[in-house]
């Protein structure tokens, strides 16, 4: 594991960016995991000032992205998939052909979340972003999630409905009480992983990551396991370290 603390969320930003661009630079046709939510939001308007200053392309890259409320529209503007076109996809060169989502729409989920697993066997991914829940969950993987999760239909918890909610246009009564996402197992198959954590309710997670035992009350614990993880953090969030 190598953890790189930076100053603020800016910094944070900046060089989860230059990790990234130097890996697309490095193979084109790398296969990225994207991440929603807040913390990679920085790292988005950094690779969209980096493609419009033409030092990097998106044209090859093909990308998945970790989970998706269920049912949502796509075009709803809570989906993650509106926050991924909006944030990164139609700012960038990516080919729409190559984005993979898990479809919030569908009816068959389970058809949906079996092709979607497979799709990432025959792609395997080359760089992950991850974030990491107040309650250390990781995509839509709850406390209590096993290492050996795929990718399925989850219920979420009070607490990521609460903290979600804040996104919504019309509040809590309007977040999805399911979601679709990639496993434990479907994650940690990635080459490289990298976490963003920024803000100081991200430390006892990140504290739990780096020193704390691995157990599934805390599935970002699994993690350490993973041969290639970098973890970017900024002050607030690494505040619990030794
Ligand atoms: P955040 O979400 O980036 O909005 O803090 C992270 C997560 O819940 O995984």
């Amino acid at each position: 594991m190598l953890i790189i603390e930076t100053e603020n969320y800016k910094e944070l930003s900046k060089r989860a960016a230059e990790i990234l661009i130097y890996e697309i630079n490095k193979k084109p046709s790398s296969v990225i995991g994207f991440a929603t939510g807040g913390t990679p939001l920085g790292l988005y308007k950094n690779l969209v000032r980096s493609y419009k200053n033409k030092s990097v392309d998106f044209s090859k890259i093909i990308s998945f992205n970790l989970d998706e409320y269920y049912p949502i529209k796509k075009e709803s503007r809570d989906s993650y998939f509106y926050y991924m076109y909006k944030n990164l996809f139609d700012l960038i060169n990516i080919n729409k052909k190559n984005i993979n989502f898990l479809n919030g729409e569908t009816k068959e989920y389970k058809k949906e979340c079996k092709s979607f697993e497979k799709k990432i066997n025959k792609n395997p991914i080359d760089i992950q972003i991850i974030g990491v829940g107040v309650n250390g969950h990781v995509a839509f993987n709850e406390p209590g999630t096993s290492i050996n999760s795929k990718t399925r239909l989850i219920n979420l918890t009070p607490e990521t409905i609460e903290i979600n909610s804040r996104f919504f246009k019309k509040r809590k009564e309007n977040v999805p009480k399911k979601a679709l996402t990639m496993g434990i197992r479907t994650i940690m198959k990635s080459k490289k992983i990298i976490l963003l954590a920024s803000g100081k309710n991200k430390a006892k997670a990140i504290k739990r990551l780096i020193d704390g035992p691995i157990g599934k009350d805390y599935p970002i614990s699994y993690f350490k396991k993973h041969k290639n993880l970098i973890v970017i953090i900024d002050k607030e969030a690494g505040r619990l370290l030794k």
